[in-house]
């Protein structure tokens, strides 16, 4: 059967794991990168040096699929009959569409009570994964689910599995080929799980290592507030890299501190609300490869910010908007140059997370409370008006 090459797998000779006939593909990575007038001036850089790589396309609505048609490819050459993961939403969604349009395996899917848009969990559902909803949040979901997958010998999907990584590798082609392959100043994402900015900065080591690339560029990993523990350990335990030598006692040491075990990652970002990314350390290290910064955001300025790029084109979920809200604060503070060329990854597309728009733009009062209000978001447009 002739393989139609998707916008993941065009690339395949830049992560060469899988022969031709095992790919599992359903069209991903057919992305859009778009020059915003909008967003160039909410964010103060000059006209036409504001750059959306919009990711909401992909066959589930994230750039989660970039990765997941790697994992899917790799689950189906070792002969894997079922598959799981934990998820804020995207990832479950990635993953039961691969399953369902595929049928290459079955597909277990762990959630945090609560702790999942509906739209994302509308997908689950519908592809007809095996939904299971823990109690606690992402990180006990992901606790979770790793036992078990290692318990029962199931296919671990969650982004520990570095052939997701491998996939999302092509974010970065799309974005540069989209650019005619001149280098932006700055790459901009949000930082959950870490396993985009992971994969980024190892697409762009290795794009430099081959000479495609002559300079990399500056990556910024954008936390939100209430799920900050990389910007607490980057920036205020000056936790590196360091070729390898990270302090492990220094990080074990921080996260005792915050108890992490018991104190929740809160944010209207559902996506991003993780308090132990367990990419961590290759993220670090894309950090130092990047010559990287991190910073976080506030509810009420991810949601500003996502309204602009809804008002400026696309429109995002909440989490994705992270990616504009701290290039904002980066040129605020002086860090982005009104020059610079930046490109803020849009994550997720906008229907993923209803609820969050509506009772921002609209002041739906139980809504508002409910979502926003105990967040610390009280400025809204309506409000406003
Ligand atoms: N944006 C969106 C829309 C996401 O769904 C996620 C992660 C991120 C950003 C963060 O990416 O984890 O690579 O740093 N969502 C995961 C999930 C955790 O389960 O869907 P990351």
């Amino acid at each position: 059967q002739p393989l139609d090459f998707s916008g993941v797998w065009r690339f395949r000779e830049l992560f060469p794991f899988a022969p031709e006939e095992s790919i599992v593909t359903i069209g991903e990575g057919q992305t859009i990168l778009q020059n915003s007038a909008a967003v160039a001036s909410y964010v103060g850089v000059q006209q036409g040096n504001l750059f959306l790589q919009y990711e909401g396309l992909n066959p589930s609505g994230s750039f989660k699929d970039n990765g997941m048609t790697a994992a899917a490819t790799h689950a189906r050459m070792v002969g894997a009959h079922v598959a799981a993961c934990a998820s804020t939403g995207n990832t479950s969604a990635s993953l039961a569409i691969y399953a369902s349009s595929t049928k290459a395996f079955r597909t277990v899917v762990f959630i945090g009570s609560g702790k999942i848009a509906f739209g994302k969990l509308s997908q689950a559902l519908d592809y007809d994964a095996c939904t299971v909803q823990i109690m606690g949040d992402f990180d006990d979901a992901l606790a979770r689910v790793r036992e078990v997958s290692s318990e029962r010998g199931i296919y671990l999907c969650n982004s520990v599995n570095p052939f997701r990584l491998e996939g999302q590798k092509s974010i970065m082609y799309r974005v540069l080929e989209g650019l005619g392959w001149e280098v932006p100043d700055w790459i901009v994402v949000p930082g959950g799980n870490l396993g985009n900015s992971s994969s980024f900065g190892k697409a762009l080591a290795e794009l430099k290592q081959l000479g495609l690339i002559d300079r990399i560029p500056r990556l910024a990993v954008i936390n939100a507030h209430g799920a900050n523990t990389l910007q607490q350990l980057y920036n205020d335990h000056h936790v590196r890299w360091n070729n390898g030598n990270v302090p492990l006692e220094t990080i074990n040491r921080f996260y005792a501190e915050m108890d992490l075990n018991s104190r929740r990652a809160d944010t209207i970002a559902s996506a991003i609300e993780i308090n132990r990314p367990v990419n961590l350390m290759k993220c670090l290290r894309a950090l130092e490869t990047c010559d990287g910064v991190v910073r976080d955001v506030h509810d009420q300025e991810i949601l500003d910010a996502k309204a602009q790029v809804g008002a400026g084109g696309f429109g995002c979920e909440p989490a994705s908007a992270a990616s504009v809200a701290g290039a904002r604060l980066l040129r605020a503070q002086g860090v982005i140059a009104p020059s610079d060329r930046v490109v803020c990854i849009l994550t997720g597309h906008q229907l993923k997370d209803p609820d969050a728009t509506v009772a921002y733009h609209s002041g739906n009062r139980d809504m508002f409370e409910s979502k926003l209000a105990r967040r610390g978001v009280t400025e809204t447009p309506f409000r406003n008006m």
